[in-house]
């Protein structure tokens, strides 16, 4: 049985979910549900990171406990992920018992064996990073990711020999290439490690809002140091290794790339001081850019007020697009591992021409005709159409491409599929001809359609179970297995294709 296990980095629960979370998200969650597509038994963790500075911050604000704001705003990130029919297999709170549970054995174990040690530490802190710059790393003296005031801070801490690993983590990404993906990625992760590393401080006294060190009750733990550690958490370490075992193997990081070094420097290393193997797998993504700016609301402008961004919530645009619009949107627009710019023109074009003129009028087309022609029943499909090739180059071209994180690349396969058969139908216009003579072609199209249908399940779940029906079959598409249920078959023959209204009715493109 081969197993798949995908993480999304934990959100902070400062504030609410924006695009930029559900970005990673969406893809995470069509990765996982390709994975259970192919047969994969499949594992898709994501949560939320209460700890901290910048969340008691955020409390503070609002005047309530930091419990309570995390409570509040932790259940708008799970809102925001079934809105957005997110499959989630678990989901995770740093606040949740199991998570103390976790960090209080993960970490004892890295102290007996002699990794953690006090000292004092003097630094400039970002609260916003949750993490100390070098005035090197500063831009005039602001924090380079939020462009916010930094902060002197000089604690007595437990720290973390960093250090001590470097030769390791060099070896492991030596021996293990594509540990990290894409290439640029594990390069920069290389050279970090090679530049030389320094103990990090792993505790804090300042703060109260944290996970209790266990060996000494007047601090906490630093929120990345417990953070890092939900993806253990969610496979129940130190109660139950067996599970563990398991998972632990066919780990898959998705995170963005400003948390590089948590995951790809300190995380394996954590790993290595407490005798964990470290993660196998870490794919770093790109930002999603409005106006060229990374959505997030610490950002500030020059003269250190907030930058007036667009708050756009996932539930603003599927209110208004559709979730499965916004899906295809998400996974098709930005490949992963590059920035992609978003705005509202962009998502318009590509539901009309993607949505709309291609699938939807697809779906539509054959449905009707089959309506006026066959008496709304499924012909056989033609063993020797030129749609058979296609379909089959379409669902190598995704399978590669979902396997390799390239969900861009699985859809736009799909995509000259549908083109294919669209072209197809132009070309021989079964619409023009006499019921009875066109058999083979809208048999072969609705063939088709049942493929597409299937692989576009992992982005468009819903949008897949709706073509499923409207083509007379029982079931989901989530319960056939790839690749064999995608191969030109002869299962819809004999079936009442139902018309149904538009499945993207077109928008009009913003003035
Ligand atoms: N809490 C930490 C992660 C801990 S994981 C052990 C954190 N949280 S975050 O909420 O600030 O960011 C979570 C993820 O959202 C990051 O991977 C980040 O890259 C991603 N995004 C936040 N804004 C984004 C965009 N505008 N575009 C794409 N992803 C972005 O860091």
């Amino acid at each position: 049985m081969t197993r798949f296990y995908i993480t999304t980095p934990i959100y902070y629960v400062n504030d609410v979910p924006h695009l930029g979370h559900a970005y990673c998200t969406v893809n995470a969650d069509a990765i996982a549900r390709w994975h259970r597509l192919i047969g994969d038994d499949t594992l898709f963790l994501t949560g939320t990171d209460e700890h901290g500075a910048k969340v008691a911050e955020a409390a503070e604000e609002h005047g309530v406990t930091p419990r309570e704001w995390t409570d509040r705003t932790s259940a708008r990130f799970s809102e925001a992920w079934e809105g957005l029919n997110v499959s989630n297999d678990d989901f995770v709170r740093t606040t949740e018992t199991r998570h103390y549970d976790t960090v209080r054995d993960f970490l004892q174990k890295i102290y007996d064996n002699g990794f953690i040690k006090k000292d004092t530490y003097r630094g400039l802190y970002c609260v916003s990073c949750e993490d100390y710059y070098t005035p090197d790393d500063l831009n005039d003296g602001m924090c380079p990711v939020h462009g916010r005031g930094v902060v002197e801070m000089e604690e007595d801490n437990y720290f973390f020999q960093l250090s001590a690993f470097q030769d390791r983590l060099i070896e492991w990404y030596e021996k293990n290439p594509d540990a990290i993906r894409p290439a640029s990625k594990r390069n920069e992760a290389l050279s970090f490690i090679k530049g030389g590393l320094k103990d990090v401080s792993i505790t804090r006294t300042s703060l109260s809002w944290g996970v209790p060190v266990p060996w000494d009750d007047a601090h906490v733990f630093y929120v990345w140091y417990d953070a890092l550690i939900n993806y253990l958490t969610a496979l129940g370490y130190g109660e139950d290794p067996e599970n563990v075992a398991t998972w632990w193997p066919h780990v898959h990081h998705l995170i963005g790339k400003e948390i590089i070094r948590f995951h790809c420097v300190w995380w394996p290393a954590m790993c290595m001081a407490a005798g964990v193997e470290p993660p196998a797998n870490i794919f770093v993504h790109g930002w999603l850019l409005v106006g060229g700016q990374k959505l997030s609301k610490s950002m500030v402008d020059d003269q250190g007020g907030p930058v007036k961004l667009t708050q756009i919530t996932p539930a603003s645009l599927t209110e208004d697009f559709g979730v499965d619009a916004i899906r295809y949107h998400l996974l098709r627009n930005t490949p992963l591992g590059t920035d992609g710019e978003f705005s509202i023109e962009g998502l318009t074009e590509r539901y009309n021409s993607d949505l709309a003129n291609n699938l939807g009028n697809l779906v539509a087309r054959v449905a009707t005709v089959v309506a006026s022609k066959c008496g709304g029943t499924a012909p056989a499909p033609d063993p020797q159409s030129p749609l058979v090739a296609a379909a089959a180059q379409a669902v190598t071209s995704a399978s590669d491409a979902w396997q390799r994180f390239a969900p861009h690349e699985a859809l736009e396969a799909t995509w000259r599929l549908i083109g294919a058969a669209n072209a197809e139908l132009e070309n021989t216009e079964p619409w023009k001809a006499e019921p009875g003579t066109v058999d083979d072609v809208l048999g072969s199209a609705l063939e088709v359609v049942r493929i597409v249908a299937l692989l576009i399940a992992p982005a468009m779940p819903a949008t897949s179970l709706e073509i499923w029906h409207r083509l007379g079959l029982s079931g989901s598409p989530e319960d056939e297995r790839l690749p064999g249920a995608a191969d030109w078959g002869n299962s819809l023959a004999g079936h009442d294709v139902i018309k149904g209204d538009p499945l993207f009715p077109r928008r009009k493109t913003t003035p």
